[in-house]
């Protein structure tokens, strides 16, 4: 997976330097390579000598600019961005000098360099994988009065493929009277695919021609029409309307809808064939928020850096600050340990789980052994029980270097393999992609097997070959028979779809882990949503694998990733926000998170399919989210922007760089400690000093539910630490009434380890509950 991404980081690597060589060859003054910068403004230092905000930049530009020959009409086209509503500032193509004459210049705030940023499908790396929107839990929630409602989530992503049913607006109100988006025009996207489902449509890439050269209309759209598919699934997960007898190929037959069906889409194209680029995102998330979305739901990251240096992290708490919900995708780096993207605690940050449906298919082996594993596989040369076909493994156990590589592009000899069905290692390249090679090399099928980054996990496919997919205890099983065997074969068999899979959900073996090593006070994953074999609409231009050699067109695809969690949580976001318009974006993420479950459908503590072993918040945050017990939490932890703000100011940065989040704003209430921000996950790190052996953190409960309403609280027991929460009783005699309470951890021993659980506040309805995790450092 990460060999991957480097390798295609490297791609576009060397594009981008023979792109600025050329440049540099035919312009002939051009001792400067520029690059896009971004720019924060502090729009109040405006001298009043200027009549706008643009005006004043230019000239900001202008003043750096280099005194070469420079034509006029050169320097005009510096400027690709301005941002005013999330974001002040603007985006300008300058050389590193300038960049830096400008960075000392009064009114700058901060500069970001452009950085790149990639989608989190497991499809192009290596997860391809797949999902269905049908879902039993949100049945309960589709009164009438959900449906009928005004709520706008903006999608930045690939665009979106307007005539797919799942964007069909029957039934819909008038556009809602607020929204001030544009239906923006161009090659394959009219006026009217907009219609009251689709309510905006925008694009931006400027970032994007800017970085990797001249834009072809010919190799992307450049207009809103998704020819990607990813945008397309994504917006269709958020807000899609219900399409019954959606399917891929015969596989998850069913009413496809999205969690929000009466919602409204804008789609914010910013993700290009060549990437997605921060001052395209940047600009996305400013227009979005003038233009009124009530969500915004992005399923991309690029890597971690400090909040003030992250541009969409910055951008996000603009938006936040306007009263906009902001989901993101965690990353599909797992299970690594501290892998997670979009930690940002104003953002709502995704993990992915599976859902109870899966889609067996069998390989049984010439002994008569018989292997479950999983395949998306249809067509006309369905292997069968019936007929054994030679089986060859191409590694084996002790002499080959690293057998993810076997079948790679020109690793299969057709000599060898045509006829027989060929066993491969997942990893370095797209699993679709496999079973194309072993295709090319006249193969007849493919077995694919997990290494242990994979575990059990099996992700399901669209193979252009018959193919299975197999866990890795399996994968030794096979591959020992192989080698033992003087005669080897195996049949493949397809089974189609399967629900009431147990247990379920589990969380993702690829979806990214905590701890959020920015801040480990700030408990990240904040939830996990269905992100495994999710079925939802595609793009009419390209096939269900992606493969370019792939004819096949399909109106619905399958995909994983924390790409397909993210709008999950976005539409269920969007669900809230329609019953409860006053809710701020923390409110709305305190009930996904305090409502959220921890047990599977064996009523067992949530699994981990990287170990098969019992997860912890590091894996799944506060839980599975629970839309109809979101609805109504009972009690919430608000937070402000200014609290935000105070949270910041424990994080050590300079003035300068507290700057980014508000000019205006001093740390005279900073936090005692960012533990103390008033999050619905509680994290607590006992430091390195022996004689801390006490910690006390604050939170405040605002109750939304029945205005009389008593809580006492349930504490879970720790080995190093005792708990004691003061009060143990909340007892409310109004709505919206906050109270506060406080934990104090009195650490007993120190393990090694850190330790999980949780707080829960009953009232004999609810159960607003908070994860808890404990770290105690090693004492010096
Ligand atoms: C949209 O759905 C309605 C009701 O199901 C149907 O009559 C209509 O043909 C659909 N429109 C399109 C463009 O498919
Ligand atoms: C078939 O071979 C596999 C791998 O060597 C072995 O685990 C399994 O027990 C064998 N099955 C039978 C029925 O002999
Ligand atoms: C800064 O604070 C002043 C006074 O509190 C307020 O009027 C102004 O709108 C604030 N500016 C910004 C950018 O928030
Ligand atoms: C904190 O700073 C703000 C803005 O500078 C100021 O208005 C306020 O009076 C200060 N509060 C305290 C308690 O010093
Ligand atoms: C809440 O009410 C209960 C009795 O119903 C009482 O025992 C408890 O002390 C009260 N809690 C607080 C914090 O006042």
């Amino acid at each position: 997976m990460s060999k991957i991404t480097i390798t295609s980081m490297e791609k576009m690597g060397c594009m981008l330097t023979s792109f600025l060589l050329l440049s540099i060859v035919l312009t002939s003054n051009a001792q400067l390579v520029k690059k896009t910068y971004i720019i924060q403004m502090d729009k109040s230092a405006m001298p009043n000598t200027f009549s706008n905000h643009l005006e004043w930049y230019s000239s900001k530009v202008q003043s750096v600019l280099s005194k070469s020959v420079e034509s006029e009409m050169d320097n005009e086209d510096r400027i690709i961005y301005t941002y005013q509503t999330a974001f002040h500032g603007l985006a300008a193509k300058l050389s590193q000098e300038e960049a830096e004459k400008l960075e000392s210049s009064q009114g700058v705030v901060a500069i970001f360099p452009e950085t790149k940023y990639e989608l989190h499908t497991t499809r192009s790396p290596t997860f391809l994988g797949l999902e269905t929107l049908h879902h039993h839990s949100t049945n309960k929630i589709w009164s009438k009065n959900l449906v009928d409602h005004d709520v706008i989530v903006g999608v930045l992503d690939t665009g979106i493929w307007p005539e797919s049913e799942s964007f069909n607006d029957t039934g819909l109100r008038e556009v809602p009277s607020h929204w001030k988006g544009a239906c923006e025009t161009g090659r394959g996207f009219r006026k009217n695919h907009c219609n009251k489902k689709i309510v905006g449509a925008r694009i931006f890439y400027h970032g994007y021609e800017a970085a990797t050269g001249k834009f072809d209309d010919q190799t992307d759209y450049k207009s809103p029409r998704d020819q990607d598919g990813h945008g397309t699934h994504t917006a269709a997960t958020v807000a899609g309307s219900p399409v019954h007898g959606a399917n891929l190929q015969g596989y998850a037959y069913g009413t496809a809808r999205g969690m929000a069906p009466g919602a409204r889409i804008a789609a914010y194209k910013v993700c290009w064939t060549g990437g997605c680029f921060s001052s395209d995102i940047l600009s996305a998330v400013d227009k979005a928020v003038a233009d009124g979305v009530n969500v915004l739901s992005i399923s991309l990251g690029g890597g971690v850096s400090s909040y003030y240096h992250d541009s969409l992290s910055v951008a996000a708490f603009g938006a936040m600050e306007k009263g906009v919900f902001v989901s993101c995708s965690a990353g599909n780096a797992g299970p690594d340990p501290a892998s997670l993207t979009n930690v940002s605690p104003w953002i709502t940050t995704v993990g992915a789980s599976t859902m109870d449906r899966d889609f067996p298919a069998y390989v049984k082996l010439g002994n008569g052994t018989k292997i479950t594993g999983v395949s998306l596989y249809k067509g006309k040369n369905m292997l069968q029980f019936k007929k054994q076909y030679p089986l060859i493994y191409m590694g084996s156990s002790s002499t080959s270097p690293d057998p993810r590589s076997l079948c790679l592009e020109g690793t299969l000899d057709p000599k060898k393999v045509s006829g027989k069905i060929v066993i491969c290692d997942r990893g370095i390249s797209p699993r679709v992609q496999k079973g194309q090679v072993v295709k090319n090399a006249g193969g007849s099928g493919m077995i694919l097997t997990n290494t242990a980054a994979n575990g059990e996990e099996l992700v399901a496919d669209c193979h252009l070959i018959p193919a299975v997919a197999i866990g890795e205890k399996e994968g030794k099983e096979l591959k020992n028979y192989v080698l033992t065997s003087k005669k080897a074969t195996a049949s493949l068999a397809f089974l189609n779809t399967r629900l009431g899979i147990r247990p379920s959900p589990v969380v993702a073996a690829f979806s990214s882990r905590g701890p959020n090593f920015l801040t480990l006070e700030i408990l990240k994953p904040d939830v996990v949503a269905p992100g495994v074999n999710i079925l939802a609409a595609w793009s009419g231009v390209i096939g269900p694998s992606s493969l370019p050699t792939d004819n096949r067109r399909v109106k619905f695809n399958i995909l994983s990733g924390t790409s397909m969690s993210c709008p999950h949580v976005s539409g269920i976001a969007a669900l809230l926000k329609s019953k409860h318009p006053e809710w701020s974006p923390a409110a709305i993420k305190s009930a996904l998170m305090t409502t959220a479950y921890v047990h599977d459908n064996t009523i067992k503590p949530l699994r981990d399919a990287s170990t098969a072993e019992t997860s912890t918040p590091y894996d799944h945050g506060a839980g599975h989210i629970n839309p109809t017990r979101a609805l109504d939490p009972g009690l919430v932890y608000d937070i402000e922007p200014k609290d935000y703000f105070d949270f910041l100011c424990t994080q050590k940065l300079t003035p300068t760089q507290l700057a980014v989040f508000g000019k205006n704003r001093t740390c005279n209430h900073s936090l005692a400690s960012p533990g103390d921000l008033n999050y619905p996950a509680i994290s607590v790190v006992f430091p390195e000093k022996k004689s801390i052996s006490s910690l006390t953190i604050h939170r405040t409960a605002t109750n939304v539910g029945p205005p009389v309403s008593k809580y006492h609280v349930i504490v879970s027991p720790f080995k190093g630490a005792f708990l004691k929460v003061v009060p143990d009783t909340l007892n409310f005699t109004r709505k919206y009434q906050k109270l506060s309470y406080k934990i104090i951890f009195t650490s007993k021993s120190r393990p090694a380890e850190p330790e999980f659980g949780g707080l829960v506040w009953k009232d004999g309805v609810h159960k607003v509950r908070s994860p808890i995790v404990i770290t105690y450092m090693a004492p010096i």
